[in-house]
């Protein structure tokens, strides 16, 4: 197989993501080099992964730490630092693995300088899709997408066309609460939900999952990613988490990508596409192990915010874009035991209803509004 040695930057490499991707690039120092990496202030891991991978810069979010972070190589701080690395040099791919609506501007940046962008960060595309997509195509740049079922529908897609689609469904584990009741959602921690069934992965996407917010970030995402209106986007529950997405033709065919629930497959994918390379480190799928597969109908009424994601991405405009900020701070003060589950979609419904519609945000105005919902969120959990 002919794939050259891609330089890559990683922005987020301590996180999940990050230090997943590090380990696919573990596998194969032929074909991927490290140029540049970032934290927000995990500098010890950081430090780590530089004297591994001798990537050409780092940042670091978080000032103090970058100042704290001795090594040989420059060290850049805050969101200069995340947009110099996703702007630096001759890298062919940078991976955006950061956690919120901070990765937006790292992935404009990203794309104003052709890089193309393995894209994990979903807040990108909730927030700034439209613009992200227009950019993608002014630029002529790819996006792949690092996520299990985005990457299970292009690889659905393959050999196919975008026009003999019927839809297309996205499976969802349920995430740590998909069988308590109602009343049982009122009185549980973060804790709780921290326990995930079947992916190990960051703390905000683990109380995305146990809210449904995470499907309805993936529907937004799928909508931008496969220009696809939000009729032919589906949801359904496969708690086994082996079926990742499925695309159905015209013919009513359906195609489904299937795998053991680990992260570095779709990575490996995004990095490699269109290509693959033998990786024997990944787990292999033995079906004959798989007692059920089983899917049903998600439960809008225990999980409002699949509901509110389809409402905001048909909305448009600035909708997903508030819906996001909201979600990210209700999430924030979740994990601190500050407010109850069910109050994260209750905050995301309030601002949704008292922030108007701007139709055709700019950037500018995409970053006012999540500051501006942020700050605004954040007050009421104080208030209350
Ligand atoms: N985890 C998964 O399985 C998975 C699957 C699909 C998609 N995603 C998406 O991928 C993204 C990353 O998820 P994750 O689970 O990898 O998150 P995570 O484990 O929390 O890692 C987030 C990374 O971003 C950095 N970071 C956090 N806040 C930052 C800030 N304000 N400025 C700069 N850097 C910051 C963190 O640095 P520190 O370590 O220094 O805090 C870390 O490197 C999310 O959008 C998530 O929805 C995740």
């Amino acid at each position: 197989m002919n794939i050259r040695t891609k330089p890559l930057s990683i922005l987020g490499s301590t996180g999940s993501i990050g230090t997943q991707t590090l380990d696919v690039v573990r596998k194969f120092p032929e074909h991927y080099k490290i140029v540049g990496l970032t934290c927000n202030s995990n500098i010890e891991l950081l430090k780590k992964q530089i004297e591994e991978f001798k990537p050409e810069l780092v940042a670091v979010f978080d000032e103090e730490k970058a100042d704290q972070l001795k090594v040989d190589i420059p060290v850049y701080k805050g969101m200069e630092g995340l947009l110099k690395v996703a702007s630096f040099g001759e890298v062919h791919t940078v991976i955006n693995s950061l956690v919120g609506s901070i990765g937006v501007l790292p992935t404009v940046k990203a794309i104003e300088n052709l890089k193309n962008v393995a894209l994990a960060n979903k807040e990108t595309l909730v927030t700034a899709g439209e613009i992200v997509m227009k950019k993608l195509k002014f630029h002529k740049t790819n996006l792949l997408p690092i996520d299990s079922e985005h990457s299970a529908i292009l690889q659905c897609l393959q050999g196919s066309k975008l026009e003999d689609v019927n839809k297309i469904t996205i499976t969802c584990s349920g995430g740590a609460f998909k069988n308590k009741t109602k009343e049982e959602l009122q009185s549980l921690t973060a804790a709780d939900a921290l326990k995930h069934p079947t992916w190990n992965i960051g703390k905000k996407i683990t109380i995305d999952c146990a809210t449904l917010m995470n499907k309805g970030f993936e529907v937004i995402e799928a909508h931008w990613i496969y220009n696809l209106p939000y009729s032919k986007i589906d949801v359904v529950m496969h708690p086994q988490s082996i079926i990742h997405s499925l695309v159905e033709f015209h013919d009513h065919s359906v195609i489904a990508q299937l795998g053991i629930p680990d992260m570095r497959i779709p990575i490996q994918y995004a990095l490699t596409y269109p290509n693959r390379l033998k990786n024997e480190s990944l787990p292999k799928l033995n079906l004959a192990d798989k007692k059920e597969l089983t899917f049903k109908e998600p439960d809008l009424e225990r999980f409002p915010c699949l509901a509110m994601a389809y409402d905001a991405g048909i909305k448009g405009g600035s909708s997903p874009a508030v819906m996001n900020a909201a979600n990210e701070i209700a999430v924030k003060y979740f994990l601190q035991d500050k407010i109850k589950f069910t109050d994260i979609p209750r905050l995301i419904i309030e601002q949704m209803e008292k922030n108007p519609l701007i139709k055709n945000p700019d950037l500018d105005q995409i970053l006012d509004i999540d500051k501006k919902v942020k700050e605004d969120t954040e007050k009421t959990i104080l208030n209350q």
